[in-house]
């Protein structure tokens, strides 16, 4: 068992998702507490009656201020704390040229990657500067948020402020004792790949199996992560285990970066 897990309570956002979803459950076989948050009511659904008590879900668009006030207040009223907040709910960019941009894809991709970042750190360190143990916050990024590839211009970027977002955080929070840090996956087998593969592909006119199998041989490891392989580093990072791990950016890429 990690240390200073059980008993704490945790907010995940992406929850429906694969790595969310994944740390969701970590946490809770830890003994956390957790507030599962999604846009996705079914896959939240699913996931509460797959791990029964001590979760509870609230579905919500995590771009939305007002929802994610909501949902932290439903995280204090039904746990009494926030202990652990992972920002990791995010979507992919289409695959496109900057040249031939689409400026609503942009603005989707800002506001749930971006944004929703923004908003819930805020108002995580408001909750956590209430309490008396300090709080952690692991934001979800990218490899793509530290190195850069033709096509998909909005989501790099995208990765890259959330980078920033957090070490610009962690420099506010480190005399809070408010641990602040980013776990950046290389290429996870979730539902994310499969549209980036087909796009990507389509960019280099092959088609999206042949792009993956160029992707697999540019991965040391030779294999795409399994999503409870970042739950692993998301739990750690949030636990008691490493409390002087602070504004790092830890990547997990079986090799893919640098
Ligand atoms: N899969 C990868 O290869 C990979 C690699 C690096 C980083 N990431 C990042 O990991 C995070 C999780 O992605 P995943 O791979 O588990 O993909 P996923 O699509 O399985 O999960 C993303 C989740 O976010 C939710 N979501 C989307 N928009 C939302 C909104 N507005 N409000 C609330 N929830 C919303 C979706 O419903 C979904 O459940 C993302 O930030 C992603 O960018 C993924």
């Amino acid at each position: 068992m990690l240390k200073g897990i059980a008993g704490r309570t945790a907010i995940v956002t992406g929850a429906a998702g694969g790595i969310g979803s994944a740390t969701c459950r970590r946490l809770h076989a830890e003994g956390a507490n957790v507030v599962a948050v999604d846009i996705d009511g079914a896959g939240l659904d699913a996931l509460t009656a797959e791990l029964g008590d001590r979760i509870v879900a609230a579905r919500a668009d995590v771009s939305d201020p007002a929802a994610t006030e909501t949902f932290f207040a439903t995280a204090v009223d039904r746990f009494g704390s926030v202990d652990m907040f992972h920002a990791n709910a995010g979507v992919e960019s289409k695959v496109n040229p900057i040249a031939t941009f689409d400026l609503a894809d942009f603005e989707k991709v800002m506001a749930v990657n971006v944004r929703s970042a923004f908003l819930g750190s805020s108002a995580a360190v408001r909750q956590m500067m209430t309490q008396p143990s300090a709080g952690k916050i692991v934001f979800t990024a990218s490899i793509a948020g530290l190195k850069s590839d033709a096509g998909v211009s909005v989501y790099n970027a995208s990765k890259h402020a959330v980078i920033g977002l957090a070490r610009s955080l962690m420099k506010e929070t480190g005399a809070l004792g408010i641990r602040v840090n980013v776990v950046a996956p290389g290429v996870v087998d979730t539902r994310m790949m499969k549209p980036l593969e087909d796009g990507l592909g389509a960019l280099a006119g092959i088609d999206g199996a042949t792009l993956k199998a160029a992707l697999l041989a540019g991965i040391p490891l030779g294999r795409y992560a399994e999503a409870d392989e970042i739950a692993a580093t998301v739990a750690w990072l949030l636990s008691d285990e490493v409390p002087y791990m602070h504004g790092e950016v830890v990547t997990v890429g079986g090799g893919l970066y640098p």
